[in-house]
């Protein structure tokens, strides 16, 4: 089976978490929007979305369903987004679209977090997919140097901006066996946005999208 089409099967599952009535926080990417593709089928059971990129607005937006603000809808029942790596604790790194603050501030909001990935997502130990870290511009060249020192090699996402005008760094060499203290280490360095280890708040659930699940 080809990995789009783990993802389709991952991004459809999540749909069962969907109740009537609820507003659904999204997230970002290829296998989200085969979940968006899902959701707008029970576009008019839900009151709406909150989105996590211009991406996936614009993706809700053409299949109908509505876009709210955050700060209007209060804590969601429920975020279903996609991941990077995953490992055995549902901690994740997140962010090789760009959108993990966004992603962040929604998983922070929600109730319980479905996390959809096709099964090469699935790792023992997170790092090798390199650390997407969101910086404020002036400090990219301060906070990479703090990264240097402790041991990761990061490199710049050159020409990327991100929704809320801010830069990446993609973090290399990591080999991150305690995800939980990296991010609160690299969440103290000045000029760090947001680190897209997702392992303070990680998710609850993880579908991975294969043969049986059809
Ligand atoms: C975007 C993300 C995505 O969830 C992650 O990159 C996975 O994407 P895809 O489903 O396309 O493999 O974190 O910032």
């Amino acid at each position: 089976m080809s990995q789009a089409e783990q993802k389709r099967i991952a991004g459809r599952a999540a749909l069962r978490y969907v109740e009537n009535g609820m507003v659904v926080g999204v997230g970002t990417g290829s296998t989200v929007a085969h979940f968006i593709d899902a959701l707008a089928e029970r576009r008019h059971d839900i009151e709406g979305a909150v989105s996590s990129s211009e991406q996936s607005t614009r993706l809700l937006k053409e299949r109908g369903i509505p876009v709210l603000d955050l700060n209007a809808t209060g804590e969601l029942a429920l975020y279903v987004d996609g991941a990077d790596e995953c490992d055995g604790h549902k901690h994740l790194i997140k962010g090789g679209g760009g959108a993990l603050t966004r992603e962040k501030i929604i998983a922070a909001a929600s109730r319980t977090f479905v996390c959809i990935i096709d099964p090469s997502k699935r790792v023992d130990v997170l790092g090798r997919f390199p650390l997407p870290i969101e910086v404020i511009p002036m400090a990219r060249s301060y906070v990479a140097r703090e990264i240097v020192k402790i041991g990761g090699q990061p490199v710049w996402r050159d020409g990327v901006v991100t929704d809320n005008g801010n830069w990446i760094l993609d973090v290399h060499g990591l080999r991150i066996t305690d995800p939980v203290a990296l991010e609160r280490e690299l969440n103290q360095i000045t000029g760090v946005v947001t680190v897209g280890l997702f392992a303070r708040r990680p998710a609850d659930i993880v579908l991975i999208g294969a043969e049986e699940m059809r």
